[in-house]
């Protein structure tokens, strides 16, 4: 079978190298270079390693227990099955996650997670570890890698995929492929502040609701509680603070005990909101506080960020960093089973791009590497099998007649619709902030031209997965995990997850 990989990150990679160890014929396609997208930018591990009292069954509650009851137990249970042999795969491509001393596999403790049993590489550098070792394992397999190409489209033809439209180098191109798996990640760059890399503009999502696959989830993004503000902000990962680097307002308060008694290692959306509204309070960003943690400890168990903000100014062992939230993951994308199967046959959709009903409302620390991993696996060993029957899908809500764009429509650029989401369809939202989001962006996608280059293109796709985002916030009307309604409609009830495709 002639396969078309969308995407070099971990699941993107996972996925070719398992398609061409079964035998298919592989072809990866990548916006950027090899190795580039959300991966490489990885800080956090990867969680999963069990020690003593801990097991898949634990590590799955706290899971379910993060995404507020909206994740799909049978996908958190094929997660927390799968996820040792993936693990396993990892060291064996030769990933070296950090040991203890006495050369065991050194186990990192994040929050929500009831055990120690997070595993990380060269410190904060996991994500480039793993990147490094998939990018070698492709090369050293020579699976062609098409780079500097871009997703423009799906090709659909008599309700099958069969290929995808591409750019490069200014050209449009078919590549014709008996299955397409999508793996571009998720559209971190909706919004002013990001942990995301540029290429993050919900390529793989915006061509998947053009094709008409079912999406769902949008509404639930993960804001990172701590990012160094900056162009672009930098991400201090959340183990800084599971280490003991605390939280403080300008009078040196410990301020988020305020709202929840873990404080720091409260769930993720609980801190991000709270520094949020302690900024707009005092008009000036709080600072993470990890002096004491003392020089040497900082520079030993966080290279990258030791690296980077001194680079930046910053001397974080004598002084706390300004911090501020930022955009970091999207809990929802493209609808798939536990084999990674959309509603259209012949496309699967693995990693960030994918809702596969893991995540829930909020995805607990250290999952996702470990889900593209899991999920690109499953897809290629199903690459083979017979397609399911559709199920019940709930699709995206679409465009109704009462919609109209506003009467001054300010002038589209990208900063202008990132500056949007992140106001009104961020960390706090309403409904007449949803309204006035969705009037502007559906003005901006009927007004902006055919897109004429690559970053056209994306402008195109963010606005597409922007308007698709607004209607999934304003059919949620309550506040459940990452989405947070200042305006609750109290006696509505929270609308269950969209049941995914079951197949055995
Ligand atoms: C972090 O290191 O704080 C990010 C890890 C994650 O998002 O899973």
């Amino acid at each position: 079978m002639n396969v078309v990989v969308v995407g070099s990150g971990i699941a993107g990679l996972t996925a070719a190298l398992h398609a061409h160890e079964a035998g298919h014929t592989v072809t990866v396609v990548t916006k950027g270079g090899l190795g580039g997208g959300c991966t490489p930018l990885a800080q956090g591990g990867v969680a999963g390693s069990y020690g003593p009292g801990d097991g898949p069954a634990t590590h799955a509650a706290d899971t379910i227990s993060a995404g507020a009851g909206l994740c799909d137990p049978a996908a958190v249970d094929a997660l927390v099955a799968d996820g040792a042999a993936r693990i396993a795969e990892l060291l064996a491509r030769g990933v070296a996650f950090d040991r203890a001393p006495d050369g065991s596999l050194a186990r990192g403790r994040e929050a929500a997670h009831a055990h120690a049993r997070i595993l990380h590489a060269g410190g904060d550098a996991t994500g480039a570890a793993i990147s490094a070792a998939l990018c070698a394992a492709i090369q050293r397999a020579s699976i062609p890698v098409r780079e500097g190409t871009m997703l423009l489209d799906l090709v659909v033809e008599e309700g099958r995929v069969r290929g995808i439209m591409v750019l490069r180098d200014g050209d449009t191109a078919e590549i014709r492929g008996d299955a397409v798996i999508l793996a571009t990640g998720g559209a971190g760059q909706l919004y002013a502040h990001t942990t995301n890399p540029p290429e993050a503009t919900g390529d793989g999502i915006a061509a998947a609701l053009r094709a008409g696959a079912a999406v769902a989830d949008l509404e639930f993004v993960q804001f990172h509680p701590t990012a160094l503000p900056g162009s672009p902000v930098f991400l201090l990962s959340e183990a800084v603070r599971g280490e003991g680097a605390v939280l403080r307002d300008q009078e040196g308060r410990r301020f988020v005990f305020d709202s929840h008694p873990d404080g720091e290692l409260a769930p993720r959306d609980v801190v991000a909101r709270t520094i949020a509204r302690q900024a707009a309070r005092q008009g000036a960003p709080v600072h993470l506080d990890a002096t004491a943690l003392g020089a040497d400890a900082l520079a030993r168990r966080f290279p990258t960020i030791d690296r980077v903000t001194r680079a930046r100014g910053f001397d974080w062992s004598r002084a706390p960093l300004p911090v501020t939230p930022a955009a970091h993951y999207l809990m929802g994308g493209v609808v798939t089973d536990r084999h990674g199967r959309t509603t259209i046959p012949g496309l699967y959709a693995v990693g960030e791009t994918a809702r596969t009903g893991v995540h829930g409302a909020n995805r607990l620390a250290s999952n996702s590497l470990l889900e593209g991993a899991v999920f690109a696996a499953r897809a290629a060993a199903a690459l083979d099998g017979p397609w399911p029957a559709a199920g019940d899908i709930t699709p995206c809500p679409s465009p109704t007649d009462t919609d109209s764009a506003p009467e001054a429509l300010p002038r589209f650029d990208r900063a202008g619709l990132q500056r949007l989401l992140w106001d009104e369809v961020g960390l706090h939202r309403t409904g007449s902030g949803l309204q006035r989001a969705l009037r502007i962006v559906r003005g901006w996608a009927v007004e902006t031209p055919s897109p004429s280059d690559a970053r056209a293109h994306e402008d195109r796709n963010l606005l597409r997965v922007a308007e698709a985002t607004i209607r999934a916030a304003l059919a949620r009307p309550v506040s459940v995990g990452a989405h947070h309604r200042d305006d609750p409609a109290p006696a509505a009830p929270t609308p269950a997850h969209a049941p995914i495709l079951e197949t055995a």
